[in-house]
């Protein structure tokens, strides 16, 4: 199983967190994203009709203004002692009386005309008169055709002028270099643009008197844009800003505005931008959008304003500061991002704890399978956590369990395979030696058979001729005891040669039936009493439940007497000899065991001492543990030792009760 650690991007976690923030983000910024649209879109719709609505307004308050002169100048005109003056051209009265109307009404131009145009006063300038004005068109107009005439009109800096210097330099107006806007190549505009209203006179019997011209100078009268901003937008203020803004221009000039400058004076001199240019003025066409008005951006909507014979002579313009409206849609867009910012938050605790609870689970089974790995199933693997991780902590589980079961298994099986191998090996060493050592006894045997023949006869008569000369001799003969040395040397070698013999015959054993136990009591009855078991004491623990052996008794006694002989020999300080015998386990043989509490035989002597002529002692012969062996073996039974060095020896000899014979007896 792969870690679940540092590889961030391959988490559980992290993934979840992915996954639940593509699932979120994406409808989130879809949404974010319509929402914004749909808000904006109706923000700008309103602001657009809004716009719309409040030039409408725009243009009513200036035609107020308009009719507000037009009023003034009818009801003058009709009064009948202003008719009387002009055709009596009363100059005196009419001059004092236009110049009072002109004070109380405030406006910038009231003059009367005859009915061929020539000025006969001026309320603004009673100095001059008898000029023509017949090239102002609206004078023109109403001589013509005897009807009022009301409108905007373009008046010359001479116009003005005459009357009066005042006036003249109110419309006066430096252009400001603009940015966006036409070039254009006067620096300095000396006309003005004019509210114009001219009414023809007449007396009681509609006779044609003259006109009368009443007006206002817009430059720099900044009663109507002021009014529109008070009634548009009450005067509203954001940020230092006012929010409505509007302007009369002339032509592209901007003449009166409340579009303030950065040092907060009236944007006067300016110019329209081109685009508005083109399109209200040029092309006579109304322009709602968004525009940058000196130092803001507005949402702003420009209308042409003609004069009475339809030319287009300057552009009527409101205005709303756009930036309220961006802020509310900030704002809204940063309730959208809020909300998602929140959202993700949330979406990522969730995965955050949802990964945890998956992926602790997942790193505990993980743990598990890497116990599982080491070879530790004795763990309860248990994971709590989604139910499919459970399951598989518990399958996790059951196999460790089953692994554990099979591994024991094997370990068994191993165990006692190794046991049966080394019992076979043990078996296979015991057997090669007993067939080493049965060679070795079988062809010594035919050596020694042999050679005792041969030394048999000469011995015979050495013996003999030795016992003869003994009793020859007198009885203080001195050599007679060398003699005597002759005879009993002789008796022993006869007697080594008898042994070699027995041991070279091992003849067919004359098997009857016997009790083990007799033949011990015999041996025991006759040695106890030799000199050499003197300080030794011989118990016996002989179980009553043996059968009777099928055994060569002489033989059988012959193998014990050596062996007590040879305990008695070990313990010449005195000790104690155990005989035991008892059935076997299965029931098959009789095992007769001598312990000793002799000095005990070295391991490396314990190999040896079963072979012919081995002897440690120095008038041994080496012959009674073989011949005893040899015995044993032509009996089908085992002979072995135990002993430890300083305790003591054992010498056991297992006689099988079956009474088949054994097949090795007939060598
Ligand atoms: N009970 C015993 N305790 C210690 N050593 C023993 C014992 N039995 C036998 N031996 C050793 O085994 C050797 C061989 O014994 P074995 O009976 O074959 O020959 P031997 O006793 O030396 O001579 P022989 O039996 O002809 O007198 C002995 O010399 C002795 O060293
Ligand atoms: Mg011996």
């Amino acid at each position: 199983m792969n870690s679940l650690g540092p590889q961030k991007l391959k988490t559980i976690q992290s993934q979840l967190i992915l996954a639940f923030s593509i699932a979120i983000l994406v409808p989130a910024i879809i949404t974010a994203y319509a929402g914004m649209k749909i808000i904006s879109d109706q923000i700008f719709t309103r602001a657009e009709t809004k716009t719309i609505s409040d030039l409408n307004s725009a243009r009513e308050i200036y035609r107020n203004k308009l009719s507000q002169i037009h009023s003034v100048t009818r009801l003058t005109a009709v009064r009948s002692l202003i008719k009387n003056a002009v055709r009596n051209r009363d100059r005196q009265f009419l001059t004092g009386d236009l110049e009072k109307t002109l004070r109380r009404e405030k406006l910038d131009v009231l003059t009367v005309v005859d009915s061929r145009g020539t000025v006969i006063s001026r309320g603004r300038n009673p100095a001059l008169f008898g000029d023509n004005l017949l090239d102002d068109r609206f004078v023109d107009q109403v001589v013509k055709a005897r009807q009022p005439l009301i409108g905007t009109d373009i008046v010359s800096s001479e116009e003005l002028l005459k009357e009066s210097t005042d006036l003249a330099v109110q419309a006066s107006m430096e252009v400001m270099p603009t940015p966006k806007a036409k070039p254009r190549k006067d620096h300095l505009e000396t006309s003005g643009m004019m509210l114009k209203s001219a009414v023809p006179l007449f007396d009681d019997n509609d006779e044609f008197l003259g006109v009368l011209i009443g007006g206002i100078l817009l430059n720099r009268n900044f009663d109507i844009v002021d009014k529109i901003n008070e009634i548009v937008h009450e005067g509203q203020v954001y940020e230092g800003k006012e929010i409505g803004t509007a302007t009369i221009f002339q032509g592209d000039l901007r003449i009166s505005t409340n579009v303030k400058n950065q040092d907060g004076t009236r944007a006067l001199g300016t110019l329209v931008s081109d685009e508005v240019n083109d399109a209200v003025l040029s092309q006579g066409k109304r322009w709602v959008g968004e525009a940058f008005v000196v130092n803001a951006i507005y949402l702003a909507a420009y209308e042409p304003i003609r004069d009475p014979m339809g030319d287009i002579i300057g552009i009527l313009y409101v205005g709303v500061l756009k930036q309220p409206f961006d802020d509310v849609l900030q704002k809204a867009l940063m309730t959208f991002l809020g909300i998602a910012l929140l959202g993700i938050l949330l979406i990522v605790s969730v995965s955050i704890v949802l990964a945890r609870r998956l992926s602790l689970p997942l790193r505990k089974l993980e743990e598990i399978a890497r116990k599982i790995a080491a070879g530790d199933y004795k763990h309860e693997f248990i994971a709590k956590g989604p139910q499919e991780i459970e399951h598989l902590a518990t399958s996790l589980d059951e196999m460790a369990k089953q692994l554990d079961f099979e591994k024991r298994e094997l370990e068994e099986w191993a165990n006692t395979l190794e046991k049966k191998v080394n019992e076979r090996a043990e078996e296979m060493k015991k057997i090669h030696s007993q067939l080493f050592r049965s060679e070795k006894l079988a062809s010594l045997g035919k050596l020694a058979a042999g050679v005792a023949h041969e030394i048999n006869n000469p011995l015979t008569g050495i013996l003999t001729n030795s016992s003869l000369l003994l009793e020859d001799l007198d009885k203080d003969d001195p050599r007679r005891e060398d003699v005597d040395v002759m005879v009993k040397e002789t008796i022993r070698c006869r007697e080594i040669v008898k042994r070699l013999l027995d041991f070279a015959k091992q003849t067919k054993p004359q098997k009857r039936m016997a009790s083990i136990n007799a033949l011990i009591d015999n041996i025991v009855l006759l040695v106890r009493n030799q000199t050499s078991f003197r300080n030794i004491t011989i118990t016996r623990h002989l179980s009553d439940g043996i059968p009777d052996l099928l055994v060569d008794p002489d033989q059988i006694q012959q193998v014990f007497i050596n062996i007590i002989l040879n305990a008695a020999e070990a313990m010449t300080k005195g000790g104690s000899l155990t005989i035991r015998n008892a059935l076997s386990q299965d029931g098959t043989s009789v095992v007769v065991s001598f312990a000793d509490t002799g000095p005990g035989i070295p391991d490396a002597m314990r190999e040896k001492i079963f072979d012919p002529f081995y002897t440690t002692k120095e008038h041994g012969t080496g012959l009674g543990l073989s011949i005893s062996y040899g015995i044993v073996e032509q009996h089908g039974g085992e002979i072995s030792v135990d002993s430890i060095v300083g305790k003591g020896s054992t010498f056991t000899i297992d006689l099988p009760i079956a009474t088949n014979e054994p097949a090795g007896e007939s060598a």
